[in-house]
């Protein structure tokens, strides 16, 4: 997708009457259409260092290219002058595209940090276990980061991160990427304005679709959470994390229940064998094989480093199927996270909150109720409905935000990007008020995440403090 595509597609426009909302002009009876100046938007407000932000990323995977996808197209803001991966197919890639030299170029994010520093900032897109160590190291090292979610493993390394970009001065950016996504935006806004009057609960729910689920958190990199994070911070912190923001109060309580009912070895269907390549006798049937979902259908392939001549394609996933988690039977793994996960919320203002995880939908998109003393708001990403009481009024939202470059399909309503905008405006200007994600900002949700799985395992309410 061009640059000029990218910006033209993250708008957000609207039906109905608008109630009290900034920056909405009519452009029919019924129709009002929200104009954000999206140029503008993308464009640094000052730029002190008078050239781009030289940055070094560690991990060429599929995050690390949505925010090198920034670069490509803002090189006039960022530009990824080193790389650390350790998948040579990957490192190669990400080099040419970024024309990275061949002396920043890295197997891991010892290797970089092993040198002085040598660019403005990291960006840390590895898998989970390794966030802590490099983002305190380059903490120490005068780096300002980029650091993906969850922010670490354990609460502990949580608090140790805020206490380092304390005593460090350095910009701690945590990709909690939905806060910068005009729908949620707007809903925060219209929470702060008072369009549904005296804020008193939220519920929402996050349905991964049963494909999804399968991919990522049964046969994928986030199966097993003691080799990564409990997925209620794996998949959910953005979900604790967009209602902490959107609550605008400190969280008190958490009680949480689910387990993992479904992916298990006793609901293996009789015929079915180890991988879906084996001569499975229900594979035809089975909704979630992975021929079907990774040849027949040809979704969720991103992971897979393919060749570019499309006709060595197939092969190249079919033997990835038979020799990688992605073609074992999803009864058979070793997995245990959670497939089914609810959580209730008590924040400060006696307002409250509950949220369900659910696996089994067909659908995804997060799903949000916000209610009101004087109205309440009913959104799914695709559109946000808002009855005033007061006028018995309901205006429709439908923001037109589309995912970009690779990942068209993160659900993340636009905010990948507007994160990294906002990422180079704090960082040029050595200000941490451009982000709504600092750890300071972020770390309440992953202390719910922590306590939430706390309670899901000892039944218990647990108190949250920060
Ligand atoms: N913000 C979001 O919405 C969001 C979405 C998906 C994933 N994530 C998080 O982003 C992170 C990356 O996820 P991903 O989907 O891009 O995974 P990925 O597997 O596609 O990418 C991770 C990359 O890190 C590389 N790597 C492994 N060890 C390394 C080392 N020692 N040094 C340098 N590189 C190393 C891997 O080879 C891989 O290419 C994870 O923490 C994940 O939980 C966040």
């Amino acid at each position: 997708m061009s640059r000029r595509q990218a910006i033209k597609n993250i708008g957000l426009t609207l039906g109905a009457t608008i109630i009290g909302i900034k920056g909405f002009s009519l452009i029919s009876d019924n129709l009002y259409e929200y104009e954000l100046n999206l140029e503008d938007v993308y464009k640094p407000v000052s730029n002190p260092l008078g050239r781009p932000l030289t940055a070094i990323t560690c991990g060429a995977g599929s995050r690390g290219n949505v925010y090198g996808g920034y670069a490509s197209a803002f090189p006039e803001q960022i530009r990824i002058i080193g790389v650390a991966e350790p998948i040579p197919l990957r490192n190669e890639r990400y080099s040419v595209k970024h024309n990275i030299s061949s002396e920043n170029r890295f197997k891991t994010w010892e290797d970089v940090l092993a040198r002085p520093r040598f660019a403005d900032v990291i960006i840390i897109t590895m898998p989970d276990n390794l966030h802590y160590k490099p983002c305190m190291k380059a903490m120490e090292m005068g780096y300002d980061v980029l650091l993906e979610k969850p922010m670490t493993q354990t609460e502990q390394e949580c608090r140790d991160i805020l206490a380092m970009t304390r005593k460090t001065g350095r910009i701690v950016a945590v990709c909690h990427v939905l806060r910068y996504s005009p729908y949620f935006i707007k809903m925060k806004e219209l929470i702060r304005s008072g369009a549904i009057g005296d804020l008193i609960s939220i519920q929402h729910m996050e349905p991964i679709q049963h494909i999804h689920m399968s991919h990522s958190y049964v046969r994928g990199n986030w199966h097993d959470s003691k080799k990564t994070t409990p997925i209620i911070l794996a998949k959910s912190c953005h979900d604790l994390d967009i209602l902490r923001w959107m609550v605008g109060c400190n969280c008190k309580s958490i009680i949480a229940i689910g387990d993992l009912k479904w992916f298990r070895k006793e609901n293996a269907p009789e015929g079915s064998t180890d991988r879906c390549l084996n001569g499975c006798s229900v594979e035809s049937t089975c909704p979630y094989s992975a021929i079907k979902i990774y040849t027949r259908n040809r979704n969720w392939t991103y992971v897979f480093d393919l060749p570019d001549e499309m006709a060595k394609q197939d092969d190249a996933i079919l033997e990835y199927l038979r020799t990688t988690n992605y073609g074992r039977c999803v009864y058979r793994m070793e997995n245990d996270q959670p497939d089914h996960y609810v959580t209730s919320i008590m924040f400060d203002k006696n307002i409250t909150a509950a949220f369900s995880m659910e696996a089994f939908t067909s659908y995804g998109g997060r799903r949000t109720r916000v209610m009101g003393s004087m109205g309440d708001m009913v959104g799914d990403m695709e559109e946000l409905n808002i009855t005033d009481f007061r006028t018995d009024k309901t205006t429709k939202l439908v923001p037109k935000a589309e995912d970009v470059e690779n990942y068209k399909n993160s659900g993340h309503g636009g905010g990948d990007w507007f994160l990294m905008r906002d990422f180079v405006q704090a960082v040029s200007n050595q200000d941490s008020k451009y982000l709504t994600s600092t750890i300071e900002q972020s770390i309440e949700s992953h202390i719910m995440g922590f306590a939430a799985e706390r309670s899901r395992k000892s039944g218990k309410i647990e108190n949250v403090s920060l």
